[in-house]
């Protein structure tokens, strides 16, 4: 077995500036940014922050990459795949310097930063793999005619990400453009825009052609929105909240009805069934609750008790959340499991709807408050007698706090998960397999769990419905919108 890898806690801090056409240069203004990290909320450093200007000249660079007869588009498609695969090789070889930046920026423990890391090399494998696997079909005609479809790159991408998992959402965004044959211009979350600059030396020592990957560090309403509206780029591609996935859709349609892909907020539920094993879906509906300190779209954050054991998961789920109170602290340290949340706009968030939540009159079970007086750590928290018109009932909290519902027979538990403006994720705890199939095929959401909780892998398709999103990523799936459908059709 090879040693436990340890933390760099002074990681360096190498880019700060936009990488744009295989250089780091400053923003066009001058201006920039402070990142801080949360667990200190000490001030890591300054970071140029990109505007329309420096947009313009990212998506010119990326342009230019994606010109017939390019390097890019003219590169067999093995080559392609082998291109994504260095990057796979170089980030993993680098693992240890881009997890303990993360953690810094972040404040998600080290162990969590090398896993998502992991994560994001699976994905650039994966589409690696598929790159020289990408067939369109012979169609079929009356005689004397012959047509076929080619899958194309749909051109410039635009991607903007979040800052729950930074680097790892970044290679995923990354991996499905690239592997489509797109050019793409990044823009990182402006409170965790660290490690995803680190991608910029990453391609060039890769290889990738000049201009192939663009990365514009900045605010979301400068940086961020001067992409959705730009008339040269051609799809979006968003991880967020619902809210700007709005702003986005919408800047679409007024500009140049780019394509877009939008994974964006939820509020998912758990359903908990009386035959359900305690000692197991206890914690299993914990961690799906509080992962990456509850900001995960995808959290298990509503969750549905059957009332002959109600009083007693309750009972067990408020002993654990207190148990875990000690995990919680420095992400560097080994015996932690929790970091801060990310900055004080969420901590303050997070708060406030726990405030919210007592006054509409649930129960606090444990919990409630900041833990230390340093640094945005929240205690783990647990509500009960949570009723479905409560706002911590309909609102994403963002934060470890978990909401118990009871219900007394499987369709009002059904009807009343259904019942959200989302619909991301679901889970199904139970022992009895009919109850488990029945209540994934009546769930609205883009993927239930039956006794587990996210335990997809790249070939998996992941998605919402309704307001949770539009698009999939992952697999066929999730490949399909970054290309454009050619059919050519030869009449002889
Ligand atoms: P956000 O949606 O504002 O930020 C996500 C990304 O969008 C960032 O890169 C940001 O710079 C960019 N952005 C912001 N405004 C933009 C605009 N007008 N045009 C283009 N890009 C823009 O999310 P925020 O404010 O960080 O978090 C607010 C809430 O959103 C959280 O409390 C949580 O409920 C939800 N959220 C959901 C995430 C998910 O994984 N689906 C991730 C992060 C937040
Ligand atoms: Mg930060």
């Amino acid at each position: 077995m090879s040693p436990p890898v340890q933390p760099i806690r002074n990681p360096e801090v190498k880019r700060t500036q936009l990488f744009i056409g295989n250089e780091f240069v400053n923003s066009v203004a001058g201006k920039t940014f402070e990142t801080v990290n949360p667990a200190t909320e000490d001030v890591i450093c300054l970071v140029q922050a990109g505007d329309k200007a420096d947009v313009d000249k990212a998506v010119a660079a990326a342009r230019l990459a994606m010109k017939r007869n390019s390097v890019w588009r003219t590169m067999a498609p093995a080559e392609r795949g082998r291109m994504l695969m260095k990057i796979a090789d170089i980030i993993e070889r680098d693992i240890v310097k881009i997890a303990s930046l993360e953690v810094i920026d972040n404040g998600k423990p080290f162990s969590a930063a090398v896993g998502d890391i992991k994560v994001g090399v699976a994905c650039l494998r994966y589409y690696g793999g598929y790159v020289d696997k990408i067939e369109g079909r012979t169609l079929c005609m009356e005689d004397g005619k012959m047509g076929y479809t080619r899958y194309e790159p749909v051109g410039v991408v635009a991607a903007i990400t979040p800052w729950n998992f930074p680097f790892m959402l970044s290679c995923f965004k990354m991996a499905h453009a690239l592997a489509a044959g797109n050019a793409l211009v990044l823009k990182p979350p402006e409170q965790t825009p660290l490690t995803s600059l680190m991608l910029g030396d990453i391609v060039i020592e890769a290889g990738l052609p000049t201009g192939v990957l663009n990365i514009i560090t900045g605010m979301g309403p400068t940086a961020g929105a001067s992409l959705t509206e730009h008339p040269d780029v051609n799809k979006v591609t968003f991880t967020g909240s619902t809210e700007v996935g709005h702003l986005i859709q919408k800047a679409s349609g007024d500009t140049n009805l780019k394509r877009v892909t939008l994974e964006l907020g939820g509020k998912s539920a758990v359903i908990i069934g009386k035959s359900a094993d305690l000692s197991k879906v206890v914690p299993l509906a914990q961690d799906a609750c509080y992962v990456n300190m509850g900001q995960t779209c995808c959290a298990l954050t509503r969750t549905f008790v059957h009332e002959d054991v109600y009083d007693e998961f309750v009972r067990q789920s408020a002993e654990l959340a207190n148990k875990t109170r000690a995990k919680v602290g420095d992400p560097f340290s080994d015996d932690i499991k929790y970091g801060p949340q990310v900055d004080k706009i969420q901590f303050d968030k997070i708060l406030d709807l726990i405030d919210v939540g007592k006054k509409e009159g649930a129960k606090l079970e444990c919990g409630g408050g900041r833990l230390t007086e340093k640094g945005y750590f929240v205690e783990p928290t647990v509500f009960s007698n949570v009723s479905d018109d409560m706002r911590i009932a309909k609102e994403e909290i963002f934060g470890p706090v978990q909401q118990i519902f009871k219900f007394k027979n499987i369709e009002e538990a059904i009807d009343r998960a259904n019942n959200s403006e989302y619909g991301l994720a679901a889970g199904v705890f139970t022992n009895d397999l009919s109850e488990a199939l029945y209540v994934s095929n009546a769930l609205e959401s883009g993927q239930v769990w039956v006794n587990s909780f996210m335990p997809g892998g790249m070939n998996t398709p992941f998605g919402g419905y309704k307001k949770s999103g539009i698009g999939r990523e992952f697999g066929w799936d999730g490949l399909l919108p970054y290309m454009e459908v050619k059919t050519v059709i030869i009449k002889m």
